[in-house]
C-alpha cells in the first residue's frame, strides 16, 4: 500500500486513509509557536502541508520553522492577529511564497493573567486585550483568508475555541466571552462562505496543559498539577487530553475527509460539557 492508501467501498465512498493527508496543501497558523499551536504545526507538516507560522513569539517562531524542514517548508511571519495589518501581510506571504492558501487555522488566543477575576471589580482594560486577541483576531483571520480564498471557490477555516464557549463559570469573564463570540463568528462565516466553497468550523479542547492553562490557578504552577488537576474534573477517566488529540481533530477538519462538514463545532472534552456534575456526585 502507498502512503497515499484510498480505501474505497462499491458506494462510491472514498477516503484517504494515507499518511500525508494534506499533501500540496498551504497552511497558515497562528498561535504557533507555543503549545497546542506548535503540535498542530508539526502535525501539519508531517501531513505534507506547507505552513505559514504566524505568531509573536519571534525566537521561538524562527527556532520551530527550522526544526520544521527545509526552507520554505514553514516559514515564521511576525503577526500580532488583533492587528488587521499583520494578518493581512501573514495571508499575503502565504500566497506570495506558495501561490494560494488552503487552510487558515485560527488557533492565537489568550487568557487573563488572573482567572480569579469576579465582575464586581473587573478590570476593563484586560477585558478589552482579552477580546482584541480572541475575537478581533479571529475575526481578522476569517477575513483575509476570505479575501483570497473566494476567487479560488475553496479553503478552510478552523479555529480554536474552547468548552468556555459552550459552559459558563469555567474561566474569567472575558476568556468565557471571547471564546462564545468565537462560536458565533464561525457560524456566521460558515454562513456567508458557504457559497464560495469554503467550510468553516471550530474545536473547543477541554484543559490541555500548556503555558496558558498551567498557572491560571495558584496551585497548578507546573504541567503535570495541571493535568492531574484536569483528570480529577474530567468526565471521561483513563485518559488524559494532550494538545496532540486536539491536532488530530484540527487535522480532520483541515482535511478533505471533512470536505462537507462546515459550521460545526468539535468538542474535545470526553462528554464534559454534556452532564450535569452536580447530579452525577450523587450517582
Ligand atoms: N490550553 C488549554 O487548556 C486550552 C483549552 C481550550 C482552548 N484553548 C485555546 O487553544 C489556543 C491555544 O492555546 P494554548 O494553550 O496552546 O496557549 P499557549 O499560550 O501555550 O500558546 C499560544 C500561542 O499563541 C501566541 N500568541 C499569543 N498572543 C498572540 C497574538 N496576539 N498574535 C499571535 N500569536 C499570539 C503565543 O506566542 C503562543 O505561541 C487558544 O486559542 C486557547 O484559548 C486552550
Amino acid at each position: 500500500m502507498s502512503q497515499e492508501e484510498v480505501i474505497a467501498n462499491g458506494s462510491g465512498f472514498h477516503i484517504n486513509r494515507g499518511e500525508r493527508r494534506l499533501e500540496g496543501k498551504v497552511a497558515l497558523i497562528t498561535g504557533a509557536v507555543g503549545g497546542i499551536g506548535e503540535v498542530i504545526a508539526r502535525l501539519f507538516v508531517h501531513h505534507g502541508a506547507k505552513l505559514i507560522l504566524a505568531d509573536i513569539s519571534d525566537e521561538g517562531g524562527r527556532k520551530l520553522s527550522e526544526t520544521l524542514g527545509q526552507p520554505g517548508v514553514a516559514t515564521y511571519v511576525h503577526c500580532d492577529v488583533s492587528n488587521d495589518q499583520h494578518m493581512q501581510a501573514a495571508v499575503d506571504l502565504a500566497v506570495t511564497m506558495h501561490g494560494h492558501l488552503d487552510i487558515m487555522y485560527s488557533n492565537a488566543g489568550i487568557i487573563d493573567r488572573s482567572c480569579g477575576n469576579k465582575a464586581a471589580d473587573y478590570d476593563m482594560e484586560e477585558f478589552d486585550r482579552i477580546m482584541s486577541v480572541n475575537v478581533r483576531g479571529t475575526m481578522a483571520a476569517i477575513k483575509h483568508a476570505a479575501r483570497v480564498m473566494i476567487p479560488r471557490k475553496k479553503g478552510c477555516i478552523v479555529c480554536t475555541a474552547s468548552i468556555a464557549g459552550i459552559t459558563g463559570a469555567l474561566a474569567s469573564y472575558a476568556y468565557t466571552a471571547s471564546k462564545h463570540a468565537v462560536l458565533g463568528l464561525v457560524k456566521n462565516a460558515a454562513g456567508e462562505l458557504g457559497k464560495h466553497g469554503i467550510r468553516v468550523n471550530s474545536v473547543s479542547p477541554y484543559g490541555v496543559a500548556t503555558a496558558m492553562s498551567v498557572g491560571t490557578m495558584k496551585s497548578l504552577q507546573n504541567k503535570l498539577n495541571m493535568e492531574s488537576f484536569c483528570d480529577s474534573m474530567a468526565n471521561l477517566k483513563g485518559q488524559t487530553l494532550k494538545a496532540e488529540d486536539v491536532a488530530e481533530a484540527g487535522l480532520f477538519l483541515a482535511s478533505d475527509e471533512a470536505k462537507y462538514v462546515s459550521g460545526h463545532n468539535l468538542v474535545i472534552d470526553g462528554g464534559f460539557t454534556v452532564v450535569n456534575h452536580s447530579w452525577l456526585m450523587y450517582r
